[in-house]
């Protein structure tokens, strides 16, 4: 259970009414008006004091010293930032499992198809268990140590409940997963099996599993990892950090990521305004959120109440990971489009199963989830949102192995027979690249060598 420690001491601030409050105070919301909390950083901004210990010319050197010391600390590409996260007691330190340093990749062909001439893909897929949200698990889940808790838990579509029961193992505590039922990759599931998490598939979708936890979390001295866990966000932000050192802090003019339950692009607009305040960087890029169409809350919360009041829906999409229809972070991540100047979008299945096989065509490859940012940009593009000389950064969630149903479906023409998207699909025929059975002979792949060499 929760004693007092280090983590009493970190303040943080609920997106309502602005009541300030510390962890054993709130728990995870608001106690006033029940809203979500933030970490107030840097802390002394509520001191009145100025932030003379942010030396950021010091600290961008002593980032990058960091990257060439073998200790566990160092070699994490999210405690290397550690100047800019709330300070962790010294119980226990840091759960790693060396998070972070994520590749920055050019993307030439998806460029071209986009009509942009400078596309970057952040690939946080490359994580230690396969999606960004080990950046924001490291931290939440050492808070969650620190604090004596021995049962963490998360409502899933999967991925938060792989990294969770990854680094609950790591960290010596239990973890209790809630799943929808019959809706999330199978890779990703055996993911939590594999960690040791006592997984409940629960007979409803991921905004039920979230109620019920909600629920249980308040009855049973359990550690809530969702992404309304303020820590969790406070991770998410290196990756902010980690991007604009790749640039050599020069300054992207969009920033593109997918939109489920909005924690991270939440977590990416606290770190770029933060990181403006402190002086890393001159000015803010633009980051805008896509959604599917059939899970679009936040595009209808912007576009029906211009960002004031939550239209919930009810979610369906194949990018599982973001059938999301009640997201938790939607406030924060309204408040982040309006200071960054950024936009949102919604885009069909097919236009994400596009996008997808595009992305792997480049080499790079990802999830159905991340692959609404690349069909995102090509709607911003068209409606000039994005200028084609701009440059411009996807943010890739999650690696293309999290879903190979989804990728073998697609290249066997199977994906949406018998759904009503199965008409516009046909453009999809000419990425589609089933796997070919033949006879165990040396003419017949020469065969098909010569034809692919003739149509290519
Ligand atoms: N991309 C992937 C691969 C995801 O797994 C998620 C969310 C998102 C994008 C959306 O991020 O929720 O911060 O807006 N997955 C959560 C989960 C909900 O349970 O794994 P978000």
């Amino acid at each position: 259970m929760a004693t007092k420690s280090r983590v009493d001491e970190i303040l943080l601030r609920c997106i309502g009414c602005g009541a300030v409050t510390t962890v054993s105070e709130s728990g995870l919301a608001c106690v006033k008006c029940d809203d979500l909390l933030e970490v107030i950083f840097p802390q002394s901004a509520d001191t009145g004091e100025k932030h003379s210990n942010f030396d950021a010319v010091a600290l961008k050197a002593l980032w990058r010293q960091r990257r060439a010391s073998h200790l566990p600390m160092d070699e994490s590409g999210v405690w290397r930032f550690r100047e800019v996260l709330p300070a962790l007691g010294e119980r226990h330190g840091p759960i790693t499992l060396r998070e972070g340093n994520t590749p920055l990749y050019e993307l030439s062909r998806c460029a071209r198809s986009a009509g942009v001439r400078q596309l970057y893909a952040k690939h946080l897929g490359m994580n230690p268990t396969g999606s960004f949200k080990d950046t924001g698990m490291t931290v939440a889940a050492s808070f969650a140590r620190e604090d004596g808790f021995r049962w963490v838990a998360c409502a899933s579509t999967g991925n938060t409940s792989a990294s969770m029961a990854a680094y609950a193992a790591r960290g010596g505590m239990r973890s209790l997963v809630l799943i929808p039922d019959g809706k999330i990759s199978w890779s990703k599931l055996s993911q939590a099996l594999d960690y040791g998490a006592l997984t409940c598939q629960v007979k409803t979708d991921f905004d039920g599993c979230m109620r019920l936890l909600t629920e249980i979390v308040n009855r049973m001295p359990i550690y809530l990892l969702n992404s309304i866990n303020p820590f969790r966000l406070e991770g998410q932000k290196t990756v902010a950090y980690e991007l604009l050192e790749q640039f050599d802090w020069r300054v992207p003019d969009h920033v593109i990521v997918p939109g489920g339950n909005l924690g991270n692009s939440s977590a990416l607009g606290k770190a770029l305004v933060e990181m403006k305040e402190l002086g890393f960087i001159p000015k803010l890029p633009k980051l805008s959120v896509i959604q599917a169409e059939g899970a679009n809350a936040l595009v209808r919360t912007v576009r029906e109440t211009g960002g004031k009041k939550l239209v919930p829906v009810q979610a369906d999409t194949m990018a599982t990971a973001i059938r999301i229809g009640n997201p938790g972070s939607w406030k924060k991540a309204v408040r982040v489009l309006e200071a960054t100047g950024g936009t949102v979008e919604q885009v069909s299945e097919v236009e994400i199963a596009l996008a997808k096989a595009e992305i792997g065509s480049d080499g790079v490859g990802c999830e159905p989830a991340s692959a609404v940012t690349l069909a995102g940009l090509k709607k911003l593009v068209r409606h000039r949102f994005v200028d084609p000389d701009e440059t411009v950064v996807l943010i890739l969630t999650g690696h293309l192995l999290k879903d190979p149903d989804f990728t073998l479906k697609f290249h066997r023409g199977d994906l949406f027979v018998g759904t009503t998207h199965e008409e516009e699909s046909q453009i999809l025929a000419p990425q589609q690249r089933g796997p070919m059975v033949l006879e165990a002979s040396v003419d017949a792949v020469l065969k098909v060598l010569e034809t692919a060499e003739k149509t290519s």
